[in-house]
């Protein structure tokens, strides 16, 4: 089922949207090389809560951290972890959701840490260009698969490959709410888009195979062949005035 906000409720979300944006903006500034990645974890606990937010992800279906950070071959939800050390060359995938006033925001960017190959560089850059040629033009009307088709001819026109095993969702009181938005498709096909819908699009692109597994603690999803992966993804509120990214 899916739940259309109310201009005030879309005014709700533009206040969590703008928490979990400021967020990954802080995350980016504190990412160092040599730290852990639980370390950055506590961080976004703090920065949360300091606001009186709740980290969404802390807790949900058992996920023991505030973040999914997820480095090179690990494409989502990455346990933070005092063993996995931040370093040179690495994409590191930083995954945030938090709560305000009883709304979500969710949001990830991938960060090339220093000196990264070309392949990584042009991996994280394409995977921020399917977000926004995605996002563009869309409106109340938009058929659901152009999300997905617009993200797949991008990616796939520059050699990657998108995630099938993961989609985007529906957002709003709820992490995951109806639609499921994926990031392959059919242009024109699917549900049409209406005002009041709040979508959370996050491409999750791969270098080398689309496949990806999980890992046996039952959240690390890791690409098949191991080759690099990225993820972008905002909360995205249709209006009468087209389409808002509300976690910028
Ligand atoms: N942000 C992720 C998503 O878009 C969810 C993280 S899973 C969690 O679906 F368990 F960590 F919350
Ligand atoms: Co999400």
């Amino acid at each position: 089922m899916i739940t259309l906000k109310s201009p005030a409720e879309i005014e709700c979300m533009r206040k969590s949207g703008r928490l979990t944006g400021d967020l990954l903006k802080y995350l980016e500034k504190e990412i160092k090389v040599g730290m852990s990645t639980k370390a950055l974890d506590k961080l976004a606990y703090e920065y949360i809560t300091s606001f009186g937010a709740t980290p969404s992800f802390l807790n949900y279906a058992g996920y023991p951290a505030s973040t999914c950070i997820s480095i090179d071959d690990t494409v989502v939800h990455g346990i933070p972890s005092d063993d996995i050390i931040i370093k040179e060359g690495q994409i590191v995938s930083v995954d945030v959701g938090v709560i305000l006033d009883g709304w979500q925001g969710d949001a990830a960017r991938s960060f090339l840490i220093g000196e990264c190959s070309e392949e990584k560089v042009k991996l994280v850059n394409i995977t921020r260009e399917c977000f926004f040629k995605a996002v563009e033009n869309l409106c109340d009307g938009t058929p659901l698969g152009d999300i997905g088709y617009k993200v797949q001819t991008h990616a796939e026109a520059n050699g990657f490959s998108v995630v099938r095993a993961l989609t985007g969702h529906g957002i709003g009181r709820e992490m995951h709410e109806d639609p499921s938005v994926p990031n392959y498709g059919r242009k024109g096909t699917g549900i049409r888009l209406k005002t009041g819908m709040v979508i959370a699009i996050e491409p999750m692109i791969n270098a080398g195979t689309f496949k990806v597994e999980f890992m046996r603690d039952g959240w690390t999803c890791k690409t098949q062949d191991r080759r690099p992966s990225a993820h972008y993804e905002n909360t995205v509120a249709i209006t009468d005035s087209g389409a808002e990214i509300l976690t910028l």
